[in-house]
């Protein structure tokens, strides 16, 4: 029994994200081709993304790392903390650009982009894997964005339900029973 038995359907294959990948960091290029900039992975759902994404930028970069949850076990969005914010010289008068794993309600980035702004940081861009426009709940538009889904629930490539299938070497859409099991456990 392996994680691709939950899987409903493929979304996005391995070589169509590489692809996609290629595509957004050759933008993120041109865009900071003379200005130093920082990458902030939100972890923990960007880290496959912005480890693909960094190895395909051919210009002077650095790394940082914060992490925001704004899940619990189940598909619906509970309180938002954020966690390991970059040092103050990490942010205050730098060029960040924000990567996380998807872009769904809005929620999590601009509340993570204020923060960042509130400690001082030059500018804030963002970049995501998927976008997800039908749910947006805030006004935020990604800077740059792989791909676009429908309102689908997805794992894989970073993303998670309920702390699995992020390991996933590509984009699925879970089956619906996994879903409602899960619920089912939870009590909701
Ligand atoms: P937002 O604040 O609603 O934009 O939610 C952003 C976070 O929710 C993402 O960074 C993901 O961790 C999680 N999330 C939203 N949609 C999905 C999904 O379809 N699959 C897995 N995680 C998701
Ligand atoms: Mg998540």
């Amino acid at each position: 029994m392996t994680l691709h038995n939950d899987v409903q359907r493929i979304l996005f294959t391995e070589a169509e994200i590489l692809a996609g990948i290629d595509r957004v960091a050759k933008e993120v290029t041109q865009a900071y081709a003379q200005r130093d900039f920082t990458v902030v992975s939100v972890l923990k759902g960007s880290c496959v993304f912005a480890s693909d994404l960094i190895r395909r930028i051919p210009i002077p970069l650095e790394l940082a790392f914060l992490a925001a949850s704004s899940y619990g076990d189940g598909t619906v969005p509970g309180r938002l903390e954020i966690n390991f914010l970059p040092t103050g010289n990490e942010i205050e008068g730098r060029n960040l650009l924000l990567v996380d794993d998807i872009l769904d309600t809005g929620k999590t980035l601009l509340a993570v982009r204020d923060e960042l702004l509130r400690r001082g940081a030059r500018e804030v861009r963002t970049c995501v894997f998927l976008d997800k426009p039908a749910r947006r709940a805030v006004d935020l538009q990604p800077d740059f964005r792989c791909f676009e889904v429908e309102d689908h629930f997805v794992v894989g490539y970073g993303l998670d339900f309920a702390g699995r299938y992020r390991n996933l070497p590509f984009v699925g859409a879970l089956r619906e029973e996994i879903i409602s099991a899960a619920r089912t456990r939870n009590g909701a």
